[in-house]
C-alpha cells in the first residue's frame, strides 16, 4: 500500500509540467514547437536558455520534492525500506511528467526528473560522473539525446552499485525490487527516446541549439 501511496504522491508532483507552463505563460504550446517534447531540451531549443534552465530545474526539483515528502511520511514507520519507497516516489514523478492526464498523457521524456531521482537516490560521486559523461557526450556530439540515454544507464548502474555495496541498508527482495524499478525507469526513458534513436540512425537528429525557433 505504501508503494502505491508513494507513486501517487510522485505522480501529483510530476504533473507540474514546467516547460509546458513556461510556454503557456509566453502564449505558446511547447509541444507544437521544435521536437514537440515538453522538456528542458526543447524549451532551450525553442524558447531560449532561461526557459531551458527553468524547465530543467523545475522538473528536476519536483522529483526531489516527491522523494522528500515520501521520506517525511514513511521515515518513521518504514525506515527499513525507505530507499525503495523513495524510488517509487521517483517512479511516480517520472510517470506524472511523461504521462500527465490533463495533457492527454503527452508529456516529456523524464530526463530532468530522473536527474532529480539520481541526486536523491545515488550519491555525489555518481552524480558527478553522470554530469561529466553528459557534458562530454553533448559537447562532442551536440546530441542531447545521446547524453540523456547515457545518464539513465549511469542511473541504473549507480543504483545497483550502491545496493550491492550495502549503501541502502537493504538486502534480499526489497533490494532487487529497487533494481527492477530503477531498470524499468531506465528502459522507459530509452523507449521515450525511440524517435530520437531513429533520427540518430538516419542522421537527422536535432543538434543542440540555443535559439528561439518555432
Ligand atoms: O531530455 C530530452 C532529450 O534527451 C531529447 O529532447 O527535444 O531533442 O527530443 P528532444
Amino acid at each position: 500500500m505504501e508503494r502505491l501511496i508513494c507513486i501517487g504522491i510522485g505522480y501529483i508532483f510530476g504533473l507540474f509540467q514546467t516547460g509546458y507552463i513556461y510556454g503557456k505563460l509566453h502564449h505558446v504550446d511547447i509541444r507544437k514547437m521544435g521536437s514537440g517534447n515538453a522538456g528542458s531540451t526543447n524549451a532551450l531549443r525553442t524558447l531560449g536558455i532561461k526557459a531551458g534552465a527553468v524547465t530543467f530545474f523545475g522538473d528536476c526539483f519536483k522529483c526531489i520534492f516527491a522523494v522528500l515528502i515520501a521520506r517525511l511520511i514513511f521515515g518513521n514507520t518504514k525506515g527499513d525500506i525507505l530507499p525503495l519507497l523513495s524510488m517509487y516516489a521517483g517512479l511516480g514523478a517520472v510517470l506524472g511528467h511523461n504521462f500527465p492526464f490533463y495533457m492527454k498523457f503527452k508529456g516529456g521524456k523524464g530526463i530532468a526528473a530522473m536527474a532529480g531521482l539520481l541526486a536523491a537516490t545515488t550519491n555525489i560521486w555518481i552524480c558527478l560522473i553522470a554530469l561529466a559523461v553528459f557534458v562530454t557526450i553533448v559537447a562532442a556530439t551536440k546530441y542531447v539525446s545521446v547524453g540523456s540515454i547515457a545518464v539513465v544507464i549511469i542511473f541504473f548502474a549507480g543504483v545497483v552499485i550502491r545496493g550491492q555495496i550495502g549503501d541502502y541498508g537493504m538486502e534480499g527482495a526489497p533490494l532487487y525490487e529497487m533494481y527492477v524499478v530503477a531498470g524499468f525507469l531506465a528502459l522507459m526513458a530509452i523507449w521515450k527516446h525511440r524517435a530520437n534513436i531513429g533520427r540518430l540512425l538516419n542522421g537527422t537528429e536535432n543538434k543542440i541549439s540555443f535559439g528561439k525557433k518555432k
